[in-house]
This record gives C-alpha cells, sequence and structure tokens, in this order.
C-alpha cells in the first residue's frame, strides 16, 4: 500500500478531524442520552411547508435542477439583502453572496484574507469549524476569553496593542455575537459598539457569524454588529441550517462588494455555485409567508427544552458546578471544579450512567478548558433532557467525592 501521507502539502499535515465529531460516534449506542450532538431536532422540520414547496418546485420549474450563478441566485440575494436592511444595515443584492452553508462562507474567508502566520482574533470557547477554518488556512488564533456578556474587550484592547506594539496587524475577529457556540451567552450591546471601535482602531474585519440568532427566547434582539458599520468592515455571516434543516446547505455571507466579488472567484474554485435546489427551497420558504410563523414554533420548542434543563442543573448539580442562562440558541455551558477533566470523565458517563456531552477542550485554542462541558438541549428528546442532567449529576458528584 502507498503511504499516503508523503504526498500530503505541507498546509495539511496539521489538520486533525474534530474531536466533537468523534465523539458523536461514541453516542449512538441504545440508551445513551446524549447532550452532545449540537443539530436542530427533527421535530423542528417544517415537513409540511417543504413538501408545498418541493411541489410548486418540481411540477411548475425544473431550474432548481440546473448549475446556477456562483453569487448565488438573484432573487435570494435581493431577499436577503431586504431582510437585513429591515435588521438596520442597508446592503443591496451586490453585498451578499450565497454559500453552501455558512461553514463555506467560514472557509471562503478564511481562503481570501488569509496568509499562512496571520493572525486572528477569537472568542475562547468559539465554534470549532471556524477554528478549523482558520486552521486550515494557517491562521494563527489568538484567543480572547469571553464572559456572561461576551467577548472580554478590556483583555482583546491589551492583546490588540501588544501585537501591534511588536509590528503585528491580526487580519479579523471572529465573533458569534448571539446565543454563541459553545457557551449559549450573547455579546452586550456596549461590547459590539466596543467592538467595532477597536477594529477601526486597529483596521481588523470582523467577520459576525450568527447562525443562531433568530432562535430568541424572549429579549428584544440586541442590533447585528453590521448595523453598526458604515465602511463595510463587518462581514455578516447567516444561515438557513438552524431556521430550516442544515440539510438545504444554504447559507450567505453580506459584506462589501469589492470582497462577495473576491469571494464569488475563490468560489468558483470550490464548487461553482452553491446547491440550486436548496437555494430554490430557501427562496420559496421566505416567499410562502410562513417562515416566521415556523420560527415562533422553534422559539417555543427550544425554549421549552432550556427551560427543563435550566431547572434540572438547579435540582442536581453539586456545588462548585456552574452554568450559562443562554436567552436563545441550543447550548448551555458548565464549568466544573477545575480538577475535574471533563474528556477524561466522558467515557465514565457513558459506560456507567448512559449520558453523553462534549467536553469543552475542542472549543479552546491550546487544550484548556478541561474542566468544562458544553450542553447541547437542542436534539435530546425533551422528555429525557431531566433524566440526563440528573446522570451527569451523578457522575459529576462522584469525581467531586472522589477528589475529597
Ligand atoms: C457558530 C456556527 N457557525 C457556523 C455553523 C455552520 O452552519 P451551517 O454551515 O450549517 O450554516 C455552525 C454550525 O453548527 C455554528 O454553530
Amino acid at each position: 500500500m502507498l503511504q499516503m501521507e508523503r504526498f500530503y502539502a505541507e498546509r495539511v499535515k496539521d489538520m486533525r478531524g474534530s474531536d466533537i465529531r468523534d465523539a458523536f460516534k461514541l453516542t449512538e449506542e441504545p440508551g445513551i442520552i446524549s447532550f452532545a450532538g449540537g443539530f436542530p431536532t427533527p421535530e423542528s422540520f417544517p415537513v409540511d411547508l417543504f413538501q408545498e414547496v418541493f411541489q410548486k418546485l418540481f411540477v411548475e420549474d425544473y431550474s432548481g435542477l440546473q448549475y446556477g450563478p456562483t453569487e448565488g441566485l438573484d432573487a435570494l440575494r435581493r431577499e436577503l439583502a431586504l431582510q437585513l436592511t429591515a435588521e438596520g444595515a442597508p446592503c443591496s443584492s451586490e453585498n451578499i453572496i450565497i454559500t453552501n452553508g455558512s461553514q463555506q462562507a467560514l472557509d471562503l474567508v478564511c481562503k481570501v484574507l488569509l496568509d499562512p502566520g496571520d493572525y486572528v482574533l477569537v472568542e475562547e470557547p468559539s465554534y470549532v469549524g471556524a477554528l478549523n477554518a482558520i486552521g486550515n488556512y494557517q491562521g494563527r488564533k489568538i484567543a480572547i476569553p469571553v464572559d456572561e456578556h461576551g467577548l472580554r474587550l478590556d483583555i482583546m484592547a491589551n492583546r490588540l496593542k501588544d501585537l501591534a506594539s511588536k509590528g503585528q496587524h491580526p487580519k479579523f475577529i471572529y465573533t458569534i455575537p448571539n446565543f454563541q457556540n459553545p457557551t449559549g451567552v450573547t455579546l452586550s450591546l456596549e461590547r459590539r459598539r466596543g467592538l467595532l471601535d477597536l477594529a477601526r482602531e486597529y483596521d481588523i474585519l470582523i467577520v459576525e457569524d450568527n447562525p443562531y440568532g433568530e432562535i430568541s427566547f424572549g429579549q428584544e434582539p440586541v442590533p447585528h454588529i453590521k448595523t453598526m458599520d458604515d465602511e463595510g468592515r463587518v462581514i455578516y455571516l447567516g444561515s438557513f441550517s438552524k431556521i430550516l434543516s442544515p440539510g438545504v446547505r444554504v447559507g450567505w455571507m453580506a459584506a462589501n462588494e469589492v470582497l462577495i466579488r473576491k469571494i464569488a472567484v475563490a468560489k468558483q474554485g470550490t464548487d461553482l455555485c452553491s446547491t440550486t435546489l436548496g437555494m430554490k427551497v430557501a427562496l420559496e420558504t421566505l416567499r410562502s409567508g410562513k417562515l416566521q410563523a415556523h420560527i415562533e414554533s422553534l422559539r417555543i420548542l427550544y425554549r421549552r427544552r432550556r427551560d427543563i434543563m435550566l431547572r434540572a442543573l438547579a435540582a442536581y448539580m453539586p456545588e462548585g458546578v456552574h452554568w450559562t442562562r443562554p436567552e436563545g440558541g441550543f447550548f448551555i455551558w458548565l464549568t466544573l471544579p477545575s480538577y475535574i477533566d471533563t474528556k477524561a470523565m466522558l467515557p465514565f458517563a457513558i459506560a456507567e450512567q448512559k449520558v453523553a456531552y462534549v467536553s469543552g477542550i475542542g472549543f479552546h485554542v491550546d487544550g484548556t478548558g478541561q474542566n468544562t462541558i458544553r450542553l447541547a438541549y437542542s436534539q435530546a428528546a425533551e422528555e429525557d433532557i431531566e433524566e440526563g442532567i440528573r446522570r451527569l449529576a451523578r457522575v459529576i458528584r462522584e469525581r467531586i467525592e472522589m477528589a475529597m
């Protein structure tokens, strides 16, 4: 057999698969209550709406089976531009490119902006898919911690000053301002303004990734950073994955039109165009006038799950365990006493208590976060959430007692 590694490009030698994807495999056994997968629950898929839309596509219109423009279907770009304009960030279809999920947008941003060794500021913890995309283009990640109000701007300001004093100029800041993956926290309005001020001061772009923003549980939405941006510094990413289904693979990017044109050139070499079927489905669901009601139903569904999980955490977790209280999205973040290694604990949790989670280590840049856990309430069956938390609390209590 040929030894394939000899042929690898230098840049992929350190590429690693995600720990999180590996963890999912362990959680598929029967009887396991899993809070690992951050997927939408299949109950949330608007099956009736899809049936209506697909019917229309194949009876009246076959263009969904054809190649499409690299930037995406004009009509969909226009709809999304109108939506973002209504949300306070004026733009036109020239500012929009449709991508195969927002993950592809992240990949294309890195492809176009990063030279090997370029610095990118990221939240810590942060979304693994973004950390991997930055790593794939040999970007260097600088981790800025988040607290319950999002990014710690005081720490970011110091890091930026420090980098500037060494003549270093980071390319962009990556943030998930709403109901962040993995912590569930939301970046406060004050910090959004402060972040943009810092980006201006040091001349850095901002990538604002917002796949969970629509899944909010009642609070007034905090304006997008993009709404405060009058010079095209913010690259905004949206997605249909959490409000329709990830299987349609439709995401989008709103940015300065010069950058969008360059991204489109990069995308030509990647996949020619986004899935035309997916774009058609997204467009028709937007036009159906039924999407908003569907999003309302998702808010109710996920809010109920969040409430059950928060109640169970309060009831069962031992002292010394802390967690976030998300106002939307899919995730709660647990911090355990510092001596507990959640990665080492996972096989015991699965084997002895039949409960699974994702260790927080994978969401950190440098292998720290060993005492943290991401819990997704999005995918576990609603009736299993309380029992799952009770089991997890038992595992954690055992570890605390062992250490005493
Ligand atoms: C923060 C964040 N960004 C981007 C994505 C990618 O989503 P998609 O490619 O399905 O739009 C995810 C998926 O979970 C995510 O959590």
